[in-house]
């Protein structure tokens, strides 16, 4: 029952080491926080996003989710990505997912699993965008591997699909959207997709970009290293 006391107890642990390194470690970074990336990945517990990319406090503004969705209709998601875009003003969006993801493998079969059924079913709308694709791969590894990567790619063409974004690429040029996907077995990140400004999307999905010289969400940022972001302005 007492598990959680070895958490309690590495937090301080963590605490004495920073100090050590560097007294001021935690009163530097009270007031602010501008970090670079926003980092969209699966909640599984083996996907560390800092560990595995050696990220340190303030540098991945995070949100994760079962199977790493950009879905339209979750306000949790939108409104991380539209602060992460517009107010911090990240460079990078990276989605990452991972090979033996669960909620992919849920998604391939047949498992009835309640609430997670309306989740899950966006995999399974990625798996008929790619069906042609995934059933020619007769390993059943390798076909959930590649669902992996199909999964993470479709997150990647979603974002590009907001407003929001497409308003930064017109007017900031930035962010770039990167898709990843994280091996288990390996360690290793794999780089699948990468959209940017200037980079085509689907017409159906474009909006009208209405540039407004003093619209207040575009403002300069400094970052931790003393540099700023461009201004449209
Ligand atoms: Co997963």
């Amino acid at each position: 029952m007492d598990e959680h006391k070895r958490l309690l107890a590495a937090n301080r642990a963590w605490v004495k080491e920073k100090l050590a390194l560097r007294p001021d470690f935690f009163e530097r970074s009270i007031d602010s926080q501008s970090p670079e990336f926003l980092w969209i990945g699966c909640a599984d517990s083996r996907v560390p996003a800092e560990e595995i990319t050696g990220a340190g406090p303030g540098e991945l503004f995070v949100h994760r989710n079962i199977a790493n969705l950009v879905l339209h209709t979750d306000f949790n998601a939108m409104g991380v990505i539209q602060y992460a875009v517009q107010v911090l003003k990240v460079r990078h969006i990276i989605v990452c997912g991972h090979y033996n993801c669960g909620g992919v493998k849920t998604a391939m079969s047949h498992q009835n699993v309640g609430l997670l059924n309306k989740w899950l079913r966006h995999i399974k709308d990625v798996y008929r965008f790619h069906i042609d694709e995934l059933e020619a791969i007769s390993d059943p590894q390798q076909r959930y591997d590649r669902l992996v990567e199909l999964n993470v790619i479709e997150q990647i063409y979603n974002l590009a699909q907001t407003s929001f974004i497409q308003e930064c690429w017109a007017l900031e040029l930035r962010p770039q959207i990167h898709g990843w996907v994280y091996d288990l077995r390996t360690g290793l990140l794999k780089d699948t997709l990468s959209l940017g400004p200037g980079d085509p999307i689907d017409d159906i999905y474009r909006y009208e970009i209405t540039v407004a010289p003093n619209n207040p969400r575009i403002i300069p940022v400094t970052r931790a290293d003393g540099s700023k972001t461009e201004n449209s302005e």
